[in-house]
Order: structure tokens, then C-alpha cells, then sequence
């Protein structure tokens, strides 16, 4: 393994075979928390279909999943196309004969005043972060309900339940998938179906860190000390792999009583909203 894959996500552990047999379907993966999660569910057994629009972080995902012993594929999907995500779903189906778990990732947004928004801006983070899911589960529904079981990961945000300044979009549309998870949990249950998201508070990603980890220039240590404080009990940002750990307890078998759960990984950014 070369020294990005070791240096990349120091809090990993080994796997314990918690998704061993499953098939995973990640969207955003070649980043940040999808990257973490993607390799996290291939060491813990799961083959993954590594989505995303770009390619361009080296080591791509799946081959770091391969360096590290773990089956991959990767597919570029734009998850705000159907025919994309029709096609991630058949990507799982040729290539590893079956879909378990999505994880409903890529996401992104604007930071500006509302009423300085242009159409376009705002219709790329609706389409991103709302349609997109919508897309994603619309492809994989359909199989899940033939086979009587699947399981739905989201990624919404703690901006999901409080407010951001100048961030209206990404608000309302981390807010949208929170509720959108608990309506899809109980439309599905009984089908076998499982619906859930996290909630990340502030992450070290790509953004801050790069690739392979190191801070980000430009990033200053001041914006760093404000992220950091803003997760108010633990004062310091979350690596990806902490968000990665929530997601894989609710895509595994290990929460088969928990659905419509909106599960906060904040450090304690949302102790006292
Ligand atoms: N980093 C944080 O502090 C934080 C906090 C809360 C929630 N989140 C959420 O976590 C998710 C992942 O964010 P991240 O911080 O890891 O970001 P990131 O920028 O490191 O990774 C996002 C990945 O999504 C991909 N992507 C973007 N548009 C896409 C599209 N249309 N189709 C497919 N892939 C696409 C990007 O290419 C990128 O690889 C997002 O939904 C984000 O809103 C992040």
C-alpha cells in the first residue's frame, strides 16, 4: 500500500466483517466522507460502487479499496441524472449480482444571502442535495421491493436542524432530507426497507486537508480554530472516518430497529441549539 492510502484515514480500524456479503452503492465517493465510508465498508466486507463526477484525487477510491484488499468498481455518476443513477444501480447488479445498502452522499452548497441567489445557484444545490437523493432512491426502490430488503443511508447535516448563516439553500435542503428520511421510513418499513441519515457537524474534508492529508493552503489556522470551536463540547473538527463510523452502524445489521433516525456525529455543535 503506498504511504497516501496508510496516511489518508489514520482512525480506521480494521474490519470486523460488519457488511460481509453486501453490496454498497456510494455517491460523492472519491472525496471526503464518501471516500472514508466507501473504504470503511470495504474493509468491514462490502463490494462498492464508487460513484461520483469526479476522478481527479489520486488514488481514485477504488483503487485504494484495492490496495487495501477490499472489492471496488468505480462508476461516474452524476447523481442529478437519472440515467446515472439508473446506471449506478445496474452497476451493482451486473457487477456484483446484488444491492444491499445506498448511501446517499454528494452534496455541496452556495454561501450567500438569499435574495442575492441567481437561479442557477439555487437550482444547483436544490438539485444537488434534494434531487439527487431523490434520483438515487427512485433507481434503487424498485430492486429493494423485489428482493424485500434494502437499506438507505443519507447524508443530511446538522445544518439540517439549525441555521447557518448565509447558507439558505443548504439549509433548507439538508432540513428537506432530514424529514424526506422519516417519510421514506415509514412509506417502506414495512417492505423491509430501512431509511436514515447522519448528521455531520463541522469535517476535516478534502476542502481543508487535501490530498494526501495536509492543511489546505489558503485555510488559515484562524478559519480552522473557528470550525473547530464551532463542535462545542469536543473544540476540534471531525475527521471523516468519525462520520463514516455512524454511517456504517445504520447501513449495517447492527441497528435493524433503528429507521426515520436523523443520527448527530457534531462533536457537540448542536448541544445547546
Ligand atoms: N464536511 C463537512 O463539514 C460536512 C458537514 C455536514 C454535512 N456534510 C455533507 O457531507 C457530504 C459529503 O461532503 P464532503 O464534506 O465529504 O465533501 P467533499 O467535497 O469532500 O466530497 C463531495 C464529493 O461529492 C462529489 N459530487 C459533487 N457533485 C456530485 C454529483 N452531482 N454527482 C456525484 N458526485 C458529486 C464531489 O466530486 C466530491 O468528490 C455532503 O452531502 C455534505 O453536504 C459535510
Amino acid at each position: 500500500m503506498n504511504s497516501a492510502a496508510i496516511n489518508e484515514h489514520p482512525r480506521m480500524s480494521k474490519g470486523l466483517g460488519r457488511l460481509k456479503g453486501k453490496v454498497a452503492i456510494v455517491t460523492g465517493a472519491n472525496s471526503g466522507i464518501g471516500r472514508a465510508t466507501a473504504r470503511l465498508f470495504a474493509r468491514e466486507g462490502a463490494r462498492v460502487v464508487c460513484c461520483d463526477i469526479q476522478e481527479s484525487i489520486n488514488p481514485r477510491v477504488d483503487k485504494l479499496i484495492e490496495q487495501d484488499g477490499g472489492e471496488a468498481v468505480f462508476a461516474r455518476v452524476d447523481v442529478t441524472l437519472q440515467a446515472d443513477c439508473d446506471r449506478m444501480v445496474a452497476t451493482a447488479l451486473e457487477r456484483f449480482g446484488a444491492l444491499d445498502i445506498l448511501f446517499n452522499n454528494a452534496g455541496g452548497g452556495v454561501r450567500k444571502l438569499i435574495h442575492e441567489f441567481t437561479d442557477e445557484e439555487w437550482n444547483f444545490v436544490v438539485n444537488l442535495n434534494l434531487n439527487g437523493l431523490f434520483r438515487g432512491v427512485r433507481a434503487a426502490i424498485p430492486h429493494f421491493l423485489k428482493k424485500g430488503s434494502g437499506n438507505i443511508v443519507n447524508t443530511a447535516s446538522t445544518f439540517g436542524l439549525l441555521a447557518s448563516e448565509r447558507y439558505p439553500a443548504y439549509c433548507a435542503t439538508k432540513a428537506a432530507i432530514v424529514n424526506l428520511t422519516r417519510e421514506m421510513a415509514l412509506d417502506y418499513g414495512a417492505s423491509g426497507i430501512r431509511v436514515n441519515c447522519v448528521c455531520p457537524g463541522s469535517i476535516e474534508t478534502a476542502r481543508f486537508r487535501g490530498y494526501p492529508p495536509k492543511p489546505t493552503p489558503g485555510f488559515t489556522e484562524e478559519q480552522r480554530a473557528r470550525m473547530a470551536s464551532s463542535n462545542k463540547a469536543l473544540l476540534r473538527m471531525g475527521q471523516p472516518e468519525e462520520i463514516a463510523y455512524a454511517v456504517l452502524f445504520l447501513a449495517s445489521d447492527e441497528s435493524s430497529f433503528v429507521t426515520g433516525h436523523a443520527l448527530v456525529a457534531d462533536g457537540g455543535q448542536t448541544l445547546d441549539a
